[in-house]
């Protein structure tokens, strides 16, 4: 099995490039259903989750090329509406196909989906809304089946302003007939470029990026080619694997309008963050002060970069309260940290994290896509070596992240 080796690397300095987003790209491939028409995808990060996408759109009975970060997909001989057993059980994401497949085919068949195991996960958010624009959803001994005509548009409130349920729904409406409005829908920066990517098809979306979406139902939609946004949890990353040893790098392909939460702590902690276009700048001189974050729906502190967070905080002066609100089941990296020498103590969805002079390293297991992530940055700091067990979870979600941190000088290796 791969394994990441880190050795305490000198603050990082230089130039570095952040891949599309990846929970951006996602719900797009799973959209691109809705035509019978040539997709092109510009930029697709190179993904186990993107690829475990394709495998299964595949299955379905599309056709998807994936070339040197273009993908091409056609969806016009879709003849199966049952999802790859395999494939679903290992990405979450599987479900956002059961919107467009039943627009399209009128059926759908998928197990439960599976994905990072960081909380319960539950999908009724997703059924209801289905249900409410005229489906017919059943689970059964693990399988959830629906079956539809065509949907019919109808106002939609969701109890929990759940990403992936407002882009299922938001997908579903496309084509039904009608309006649909999504209330307290999520309002994630991905959510806003699924709608842009919608629209390039000729369907009629507006308010995505806020928490009242309103779609206007089309007879048909077109093909198109899209460059989706960048992704805004690795460039988030970065920006700590700047700060945690007190480097000064840039971050192409960031857009910062979109990571206003961790920019704000970073500058209150000490570190210097200079807007460029299309990047940013983080310089940073040691020690931080320790600073306390809430990981909330979109525009709060993204739960996606609370481990990181918390990594980067137990290197921090004083102590930080951070808190999860999102996913019940986020702190499994805690222990992982604590065998670093990492002072953290966890208690129900908070955990504290005293700041000490120096981690060191140990052998540690990535635990899910993003604790691997805070796996990566403590090991940039730790004294001696840190090795990290389980990277396959980091390689769902962070695109050659050892090639990437080499450049700026980290020491880094994967075996
Ligand atoms: C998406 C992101 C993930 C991110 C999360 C929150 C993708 C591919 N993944 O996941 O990286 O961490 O948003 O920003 O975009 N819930 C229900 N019922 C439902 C659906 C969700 O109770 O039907 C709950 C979940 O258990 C969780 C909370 O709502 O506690 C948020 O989940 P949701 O926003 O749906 O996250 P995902 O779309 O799975």
């Amino acid at each position: 099995m791969a394994k990441i080796v880190i050795k305490k690397s000198p603050p990082l300095q230089g130039e570095v490039t952040v891949s599309t987003s990846k929970n951006a790209v996602l719900p797009i491939i799973a959209a691109s259903i809705l035509t019978d028409e040539d997709i092109i995808i510009y930029q697709t990060p190179k993904l186990t989750d993107v690829m475990y996408m394709l495998r299964i759109l595949r299955g379905f009975g599309a056709y998807a090329k994936y070339e040197k970060g273009t993908l091409l997909i056609n969806s016009r001989d879709i003849h199966r509406c049952e999802g790859l057993l395999n494939s679903v059980k290992r990405l979450r994401s599987s479900f956002l196909f059961m919107g467009p497949l039943l627009t399209k085919t009128g059926c759908v068949r998928m197990p439960m989906p599976g994905g990072c195991r960081i909380g319960i996960r539950p999908i009724d958010l997703h059924v209801r809304g289905l249900q409410r624009l005229g489906a017919d959803i059943i689970t059964k001994d693990g399988w959830v089946i629906g079956t539809a005509k065509r949907l019919k548009g109808t106002d939609i409130y969701l109890d929990y302003p759940s990403v992936g349920a407002t882009e299922n729904i938001m997908m579903a409406a496309v084509l039904a007939e009608g309006t649909t409005t999504i209330k307290n829908a999520a309002s994630e920066p991905e959510i806003a470029d699924l709608a842009n990517f919608l629209n390039r098809m000729g369907a009629r979306v507006g308010g995505a990026g806020t928490n009242n979406i309103r779609i206007r139902g089309v007879k048909r939609v077109k093909g198109t080619a899209y460059t989706p946004i960048p992704d805004r949890i690795e460039a988030g990353t970065m920006m700590m694997a700047g700060a945690i040893n007190g480097g000064d790098i840039v971050i192409k392909n960031a857009d910062l309008g979109h990571l206003t939460p961790l920019s704000s702590k970073l500058m209150e902690a000490g570190a210097e963050i200079h807007p460029l276009p299309d990047a940013v700048r983080v310089t940073c001189k040691r020690p931080l002060k320790a600073q306390s974050v809430t990981a909330s729906p979109y525009p709060g502190f993204p739960t996606d970069l609370q481990a990181q967070f918390a990594a980067l905080a137990a290197t921090m002066r004083g102590t930080s309260i951070i808190m999860e609100t999102v996913f019940e089941n986020r702190f499994m990296y805690a222990a992982e940290l604590i065998k670093m020498g990492a002072d953290i103590r966890v208690e129900g969805r908070t955990a504290v994290v005293r700041g000490i002079d120096r981690l060191n390293g140990a052998t540690v297991k990535a635990t899910d896509l993003r604790a691997g992530a805070a796996l990566i940055l403590a090991g940039l700091a730790a004294d001696n070596e840190t090795v990290i067990e389980d990277i396959y979870h980091i390689d769902r979600g962070y695109e050659k992240i050892e090639e990437k941190l080499r450049i700026l000088g980290a020491d880094i290796v994967r075996i």
